[in-house]
């Protein structure tokens, strides 16, 4: 959340979001903007790795810059506590590095082959994403 850049999260006509991340600065800044716009939001600091614990169930969740830094096997945990956390046709809006990405700074990259990969049962790619600037 360090950038605030699922401010569409707090956007009407969203009735409420949620943000999570598990280090404490961005969940402070994030309440900041939310209570300066007055919007309701509940912001926690957790490890994405462990949605499964959320009570709620989410009609939508947006991954910004989040998918890309997990191993192969943290995925695996991540892609399953995105399920739990879904309504049963929920969507995910994930905003990750591609790997058309030029260099080797900054996140993993990562293919449109891994993603669909990773999104296999009971999942189903709804859109298409840009490939590169
Ligand atoms: C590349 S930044 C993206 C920040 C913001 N979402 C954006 O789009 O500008 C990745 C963020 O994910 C957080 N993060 C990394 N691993 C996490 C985890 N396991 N659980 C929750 N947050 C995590 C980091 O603290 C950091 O704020």
């Amino acid at each position: 959340m360090r950038h605030g850049r699922e401010r569409i999260v707090l956007r009407q006509p969203w009735p409420k979001g949620h943000g999570i991340d598990f280090l404490a600065e961005p969940i402070t800044l994030a309440k900041q903007k939310a209570a300066e716009r007055g919007l309701m939001a509940t912001f926690l600091v957790m490890d994405a790795l462990a949605l499964k614990e959320l009570p709620e169930n989410f009609d939508s969740v947006i991954d910004s810059g989040l998918f890309h830094v997990f191993s192969d096997e943290d995925r695996q945990h991540y892609v399953q506590g995105l399920w739990s956390v879904l309504k049963p046709g929920g969507r995910l809006f994930l905003l990750c590095f591609s790997d058309a990405e030029p260099g080797d700074q900054g996140p993993r990259r990562v293919s449109r082959k891994e993603i669909e990969e990773a999104f296999t049962d009971g999942w189903a790619v709804a859109s298409r994403w840009r490939e590169s600037r």
